[in-house]
């Protein structure tokens, strides 16, 4: 049986009973990313608890010493960032994040703690619990926009990048400050406080992340690949008592689209951090905006 034939019978065996209600509401979902910018789907059980344990293990990974986590660095296809703009004046946002893809793992001379190990593995898990919810948010995509994006986002993985966040307590009122991501869309899986908001309509609206579902929304290269049909939602994080007492882990998908020739333009446009006035891209006809894509290279940051 080839790996494909595996994949999609894996996929449809271990997960059809939870998806199928997901499935029966794919128009309204649908509707749902017009009118608001955002869809949200149910959590299979099996994912709610993977997402749950990566939190854990996150909490228990960046517990651990500035020194120790330094020492797996971003590279390429993952690892850690501190991003302290005490340190570095051109940061933003206060907080510290790893990412990790597909094929990540750590270098072979680094020195694994239990935390390191427990980490990467509840991640890895991650991703396979991910993967079927993925492929559907891709099939409504195409859907709603008539391009092809299972194509685009599914066959080839290694766009996907799960990224841990960490906010530690901090006096800043904007955590994060706005921006449209700049991948083809996000899957927010895990919020620990509240404060993430989207511009939508001319105003911040406050989005919460019940235990049972999860949002996704469009990013830059969405928005490229659907000649504008959809919008890459500009979104920010407010702070909150919580946030300022306990800090703030959020976990979500990056889905860049690795099958597809095109990228967002960072070395010539930069961070998407306020590039653009929030929901500038939403009314920019499709000649304007694809000034900010250009081919990819073979490597692919994921940052
Ligand atoms: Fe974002």
């Amino acid at each position: 049986m080839s790996e494909r034939v595996f994949d999609f019978c894996w996929f449809f065996m271990l997960n059809e009973e939870n998806l199928k209600l997901i499935r029966m509401n794919k128009n309204e979902l649908s509707e749902m990313l017009l009118r608001d910018g955002f869809a949200k789907v149910q959590y299979p059980a099996s994912l709610r608890l993977a997402v749950s344990n990566f939190v854990k293990a996150w909490k228990g990974f960046v517990g651990q010493s500035l020194e120790h986590k330094m020492q797996i660095s971003f590279l390429g296809n993952g690892g850690y960032e501190n991003k302290d703009p005490k340190i570095d004046s051109k940061l933003v946002d206060f907080k510290e994040d790893f990412h990790i893809n597909r094929s990540y793992d750590f270098p072979t001379d680094f020195k694994q703690t239990a935390e390191d190990a427990t980490f990467l593995a509840a991640g890895h898990t991650l991703f396979n619990e991910i993967r079927p919810v993925s492929h559907l948010i891709a099939e409504m995509l195409s859907e709603v926009t008539g391009v092809d994006f299972v194509k685009l986002a599914v066959e080839k993985e290694d766009g996907w990048v799960i990224r841990a966040l960490w906010y530690p307590p901090q006096e800043n009122n904007i955590l994060a400050a706005y921006h449209p991501d700049k991948s083809g869309h996000t899957v927010h899986l895990f919020d620990s406080v509240p404060g993430f908001e989207r511009f939508w309509e001319g105003e911040w609206k406050s989005m919460s992340f019940p235990e049972t579902e999860a949002v996704f929304f469009p990013g830059m290269l969405g928005q490229y690949y659907s000649e504008c049909k959809v919008k890459a939602l500009a979104h920010r994080v407010v702070s909150s008592p919580e946030s300022r007492s306990k800090g703030r882990v959020s976990i979500v998908l990056f889905t860049d689209y690795a099958n597809g020739l095109m990228k967002y333009d960072k070395d010539k446009w930069g961070p998407t951090q306020q590039l653009l006035a929030p929901g500038q891209n939403y009314t920019m006809p499709f000649e304007e905006f694809n000034k900010y894509f250009t081919e990819r290279p073979s490597v692919i940051d994921s940052r």
